[in-house]
């Protein structure tokens, strides 16, 4: 059987049992002479870096080097290794991509990848270990890995240091299990709910998404990566994605230079620049007509001569393949790799085509046959094997897979996933502060539309499955015997004796929204977008149901990875609670708030339409955007972006801003004395936004520009001071250059975009 007809056979027929197959020699025939060195510079770790690199590359073939530019699919191999493992062999591959939904716990996922690292050291004559990457955006992705909410849920936090702690844990447990990169965080801006994987990104806001972003690279990579505890962090999708056509997953268009550098770049570079991400994921878009991923201006031009980026570039799941496949700008699968190569793309993810090796011969052949020089293949591989050394794998190949068990999903971690997942929830509404409930409530009714694990945990669902549900947070608050739960059914079967029962309970407690399937990546067969942004239909008319037959205090608890139109939840239902896929402890952190142990404080990282046909509706809207009003909805958004509430209140007084006249180049320090005035200790989120009044280009109306969430006791005031840099004044010019115009700045400062409590300003003078 040859390697392509194996690869035809077994693939297609993926049900066969294949146990009893083994694949005999290695993909070259035989192996080239092994090194004659006894103690080559590349394995002697006091040498530096870039000499081992330059060591290692100079012993390569161009095999091994396309192989390294190349990454095999873990699952084949778990699945069937007697099968596949030739693809380990010589000449090796660069990286493996687990997945390790499927498997026993993170001591098996650890043998499994000391078992892949050994097959590749004993069967390739360079013995270069194995770049084990894969996704871990909310936590590892193993049976029993502590899950976190989803990105939207980070960010509705607005707490950098708890989501800087969040990398740490989501780096401890992967590396434990022989993971080394992630392919995380979600950087992608998206204006449009309507798109599945809205839950993945930090929302709507450049500056918000960077903040969080900067802080969970920091988290992930700490300050070395030749640690146990450490992750290369993979910004994605590198750029312009979120910018979905119509919701539409991979439904792209042009995106301008102006707007992909104002809104869509602004967190990648702040990943580079700031956080020091060590690679990047090129993404499925378009840039400028231009696929991202065929895009020198993007992939060198921006990432590596304009912000000094000198990681590695990981292309998404055949982004290459599409170039000629989809996108149709490449006339063969050869052209593509050669455009992608061209534009700074060094390692490939994943050939379902012809055969498994479809990528790496190709590459061979183009820089054999002198179509690709050899020295653009170096370089990709330097970049690779720079990181190997980084990361300490030639030292260090192996990890413990007891020590693993002893580090994934450890009770410190399930604290931090309990404390994030509290700061995620968004209060939207407490009329007659329904909210917080007394422990002391003799009955309640507990209306079951969606509380489940699947909604709880979003895509960690795939790989663990112990997430606690709301009715359990409830019960841990209540005795059982006075929660009485009623579910879709009920209502179907038993509408009269329902109501009857709700309107003899204290407090009625609804867990409506999305199933956790609605949201996600969709692909055919597997659909996560949505063409409308409704509650599911007989949620709503359940919860109507309840509301004009009964008069018990209504409190409805929506989980959803998206935003939703819920225009007549919210004129109709006295407390709502948004509480996105909160992850592991969800349905803890969820009765925290609702008995008031834990006072909300998150805030809406995207804003809310009335209604689907709104969107995109966002709060930086430009100038002369008049957004004048629908024939039949509102303009603004329902809920605006900054909005939540909290149990307490807080009041603003005496901003203060110095000076009140810079010159361009220098900064401006905006103080503002917040004041808790409520009977509870609570935390607010300060939000400065910053309006550049008149400027030679449009600009939006406000931008976030700065923000600080703030714990204080009742009675207690502090003085939040933010340093607004002359870079936060930049604007790209007429000639796109980052310039700071003069003239009269605005100062908004509130409780969220649309709750500006105070305004001032200042001068820029001087010339651009
Ligand atoms: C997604 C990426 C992901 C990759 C590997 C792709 O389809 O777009 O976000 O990292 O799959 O799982």
């Amino acid at each position: 059987v040859s390697d392509n007809g194996a690869w035809g056979v077994f693939y297609l027929r993926g049900s066969l049992s294949l146990e009893n197959v083994t694949f005999h020699g290695n993909r070259l025939g035989s192996l080239p002479p092994l090194a004659q060195d006894p103690k080559p510079l590349y394995l002697d770790p006091s040498q530096p870096v870039n000499a081992r690199v330059e060591d290692l590359l100079s012993r390569m073939t161009i095999e091994e080097k396309a192989a390294q530019l190349d990454i095999v699919d873990g699952e084949w191999l778990r699945e069937h290794f007697k099968v596949f493992s030739y693809l380990l062999e010589e000449p090796g591959v660069g990286s493996v991509l687990p997945r390790f939904f499927a498997i026993g716990g993170p001591e098996g996922a650890a043998e499994l990848i000391n078992k892949f690292q050994r097959f590749t050291l004993e069967h390739t004559r360079l013995g270069i270990p194995l770049l084990i990457g894969t996704d871990c955006p909310l936590g590892a992705s193993v049976w029993g890995g502590t899950i976190f909410p989803c990105g939207l849920g980070m960010a509705s936090t607005w707490n950098p240091e708890l989501i800087r702690k969040v990398g740490e844990v989501i780096a401890k447990e992967s590396r434990a299990m022989g993971v080394h990169q992630t392919y995380s965080p979600v950087l992608d801006i998206t204006r449009d709910p309507r798109w599945g994987r809205v839950e993945e990104t930090f929302g709507e806001d450049p500056y918000l998404a960077s903040v969080m972003g900067v802080a969970m690279i920091r988290g992930l990579q700490g300050e070395s990566l030749n640690t146990n505890h450490t992750l290369i962090a993979t910004p994605k999708h590198f750029a312009g994605y979120g910018r979905v056509l119509g919701g539409r997953n991979g439904a792209f268009e042009s995106v301008s230079e102006r707007e992909l550098r104002e809104i869509y770049l602004r967190p990648f570079k702040a990943a580079i620049k700031e956080g020091g991400a060590k690679s990047v994921m090129a993404a499925y878009s378009e840039v400028n007509g231009v696929p991202a991923v065929a895009s020198r201006w993007l992939l060198t031009g921006v990432l590596r001569e304009e912000w000094g980026f000198d990681g590695f570039v990981v292309t998404d799941w055949e982004c290459i393949e599409d170039l000629h496949r989809a996108f149709r700008v490449a006339a063969t699968y050869d052209d593509a790799i050669e455009q992608a190569l061209t534009a700074g793309a060094d390692l490939h993810m994943l050939t379902h085509l012809d055969s498994p090796m479809d990528f790496q011969e190709r590459l061979t052949n183009l820089v054999r046959s002198g179509r690709l020089p050899e020295d653009m293949l170096d370089e990709a591989v330097r970049r690779i094997l720079r990181i190997k050394f980084e990361l300490g794998l030639f030292e260090n190949p192996f990890v413990s897979p007891k020590k693993a068990d002893e580090v994934v999903g450890s009770e410190e971690h399930k604290k931090l996933a309990l404390q994030v997942a509290r700061e995620s929830l968004v209060l939207l509404r407490n009329e007659g502060s329904v909210l917080p409930l007394s422990r002391n409530v003799s009955s309640i009714a507990f209306i079951d539309l969606n509380d489940d694990v699947e909604a709880m945990m979003g895509w960690g669902y795939d790989w663990n499955r112990e997430g606690v549900t709301v009715l359990e947070g409830i019960k841990s608050k209540v005795s059982d015997e006075k929660v009485h739960v009623l579910n879709s059914w009920d209502f179907k079967e038993k509408l009269e004796e329902s109501l009857r029962m709700i309107n003899q309970s204290d407090v009625a407690i609804v867990v409506a929204g999305e199933p956790g399937h609605w949201t996600g990546e969709s692909w055919p067969g597997h659909e996560r977008d949505r063409a409308s942004l409704s509650l599911p239909k007989y949620q709503l008319e359940i919860i109507q149901a309840i509301h004009e037959n009964t008069k018990t205090p209504l409190v409805v608890v929506v989980l959803s990875g998206r935003p939703l139109a819920i225009s007549w939840l919210a004129e109709h239902v006295p407390a709502i609670l948004w509480a996105w896929k909160p992850g592991l402890k969800g349905g803890m952190a969820i009765a925290d708030v609702l008995f008031g142990d834990y006072n909300p404080s998150g805030r809406l990282p995207i804003s809310f339409p009335h209604t689907v046909g709104q969107v995109p509706v966002f709060y930086n809207y430009h100038n002369y955007t008049r957004r004048t009003r629908y024939i039949d909805a509102p303009k603004e958004p329902l809920f605006e972006f900054g909005y939540g509430l909290s149990y307490t209140e807080f009041n603003y007084s005496n901003l203060t801003i110095t000076p009140r006249k810079v010159r361009i180049g220098e900064g401006v320090k905006v103080c503002v004395d917040v004041e808790n005035v409520g009977n509870l200790e609570g935390a607010e989120v300060v939000q400065v936004y910053l309006r550049d009044v008149v400027a030679s280009v449009v600009r939006p109306v406000k931008e976030l520009v700065a923000f600080k969430k703030v714990t204080l006791s009742p009675g207690e005031k502090a003085t939040v001071c933010f340093l607004l840099t002359p870079d936060k004044l930049s604007l790209l010019n007429r000639e796109m250059k980052r310039v700071v115009e003069p003239g009269t700045f605005k100062v908004m400062i509130g409780s969220s975009s649309k709750d500006i409590r105070l305004t001032g300003s200042f001068e820029v003078v001087g010339s651009p």
